[in-house]
């Protein structure tokens, strides 16, 4: 018993500190989430932490939609998201890291994927979607958003590309080094010109979901 409380404690204390030292970096560099930490993002724990099912749900995914992911990292979300659209809906899984979109290229070689012909990966940046004005159902971002050093700028090139009454979906989770505050995340859709349609969860994950008006 004292040895599982000792390894418990040891890991609590590790965690601790990589968040310091973590939030403290990305206070004084700008860098992406690096893709070594890929395969962590895609694990069983982070399912557990943050069900995929729940995000699309709260982000309100239907079938037949026109989805993008932006910043789809490993691809943690995406499979789920592609098995809700469904065959007359598609995914576009966008990234500026080509080292996660090769993650989540071996992901969808596995046996288990083969189904999944609706989701097409993009390497590119927030700042440059590559789509039409008014074109996609809807955009959704799971810890992508503080990431990017110009958000205002990110969010305005999603409201482009968006339909009238599209929406935009932004889920935090407390553990990311950038979390920001539910009430930033609200203040940076409606700066960008987003309606606030509804907000999910508690200050540990949660989902605020916009519309474009
Ligand atoms: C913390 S990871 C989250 C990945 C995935 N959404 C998840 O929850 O597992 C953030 C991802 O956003 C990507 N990213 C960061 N800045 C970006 C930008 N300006 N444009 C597109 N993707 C970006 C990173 O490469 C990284 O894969």
């Amino acid at each position: 018993m004292i040895i599982v409380i000792r390894i418990l404690l040891v890991i609590f204390v590790f965690f601790i500190l990589w968040q310091i030292v973590a939030r403290f970096a990305k206070i004084l560099f700008y860098f992406p989430a690096p893709a070594f930490m890929g395969p962590l993002f895609d694990s069983v724990l982070r399912r557990k932490i943050q069900p995929p099912g729940i995000v699309i749900e709260r982000s309100g995914i239907k079938e037949g939609m026109h989805v993008l992911e932006v910043g789809c990292g490993s691809g943690a979300f995406t499979t789920n998201v592609a098995r809700a659209v469904g065959k007359k809906g598609k995914v576009y899984a966008l990234d500026i890291q080509q080292k996660m979109l090769q993650q989540f290229e071996n992901k969808l070689s596995q046996p288990e994927n083969q189904d999944l012909k609706n989701i097409e990966l993009i390497k590119s940046s927030a700042y440059e979607l590559p789509f039409d004005d008014n074109s996609l159902d809807l955009v959704y971002m799971v810890t992508v958003l503080p990431e990017v050093p110009d958000k205002h700028r990110a969010l305005q090139e999603v409201k482009r590309v968006l339909k009238i009454g599209g929406s935009l979906s932004l889920t935090e989770l407390l553990i990311d080094p950038d979390y920001p505050l539910k009430s930033t995340t609200i203040k940076a859709g409606e700066k960008a010109g987003f309606v606030l349609d509804e907000l999910f969860g508690n200050i540990w994950n949660y989902t605020v979901r916009f519309k474009k008006p």
